[in-house]
């Protein structure tokens, strides 16, 4: 499963990065306000850092506007995904755009036929939002679990299943358990992902135990054993 982080945080997205496990980044309206600055700016900013898939949302609500924006988008970097809405003009907006040859993640799905009409538009991406059906009391990872098996069921369809609306790491483990090809989940949630209190626990016990062991700096060590070696 790929790991996108959901955010428009440059600092966020920087140390992220830097932990070599992040395969791309999605941004919405809201994120992009939160941080404030130029929209297009940022995208660029997020590409030069990422070198995955990086969605950017239209904002237009006819699909000629949502084909124009997505188009002028695409030209900021070659790995800028289009996100258009899960709406009659954003399905338009995804046939034309995906014919076009750019990537479109269709946005804001909350059933499965959905999904399935998005796929026959074309989108490279499908993102269920699992943590705004579970605030609805709806079963969200059962959405993503349905989408999967469709998908599955049709693989001529080709569109990435992309679990969003992450709201902690159990919410991972059972979209992974789905299959979902993509999961997009906030900085928060990253650092949830290996933290455990027998990780910390065991590494401190570990180090303690060690501070008894004779000569216990290992590069030092190493290096005097590779010149005896070598000698
Ligand atoms: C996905 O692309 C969306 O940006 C995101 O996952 C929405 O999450 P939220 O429901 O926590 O706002």
């Amino acid at each position: 499963m790929k790991f996108f982080l959901d955010t428009a945080n440059i600092d966020e997205i920087r140390e992220a990065y830097s932990w070599g496990v992040i395969d791309g980044v999605t941004t919405n309206p809201s994120l992009v306000a939160r941080e404030g600055g130029d929209f297009v700016e940022r995208v660029h900013q997020i590409c030069e850092i990422v070198e995955g898939p990086v969605s950017a949302e239209t904002v237009s609500q006819d699909a000629q506007g949502m084909i124009k924006e997505g188009r002028l988008l695409a030209k900021v970097s070659d790995h800028v995904v289009v996100k258009v809405p899960l709406t009659v003009e954003g399905l338009k907006a995804t046939r034309a755009l995906s014919d076009e040859g750019i990537d479109v993640n269709v946005t804001l799905c909350f059933q499965p036929m959905q999904a399935l009409i998005a796929a026959k538009a074309g989108a490279a991406y499908i993102s269920p939002f699992l943590g705004r059906l579970d605030d609805i009391s709806t079963d969200g990872v059962h959405l993503i679990e349905q989408i999967v098996q469709i998908y599955d069921n049709y693989p001529e369809l080709g569109t990435e299943v992309l679990a969003a609306s992450i709201r902690h790491p159990m919410h991972l483990t059972q979209v992974a358990l789905a299959g979902a090809d993509v999961s997009t989940f906030p900085f928060k949630v990253l650092r949830q992902l290996v933290n455990h209190p027998l990780t910390n626990s065991g590494n401190a016990r570990f180090l303690k135990d060690w501070e008894t062991v004779p000569d216990n700096d290992i590069a030092g060590q190493v290096q005097r054993w590779l010149k005896a070696r070598d000698n």
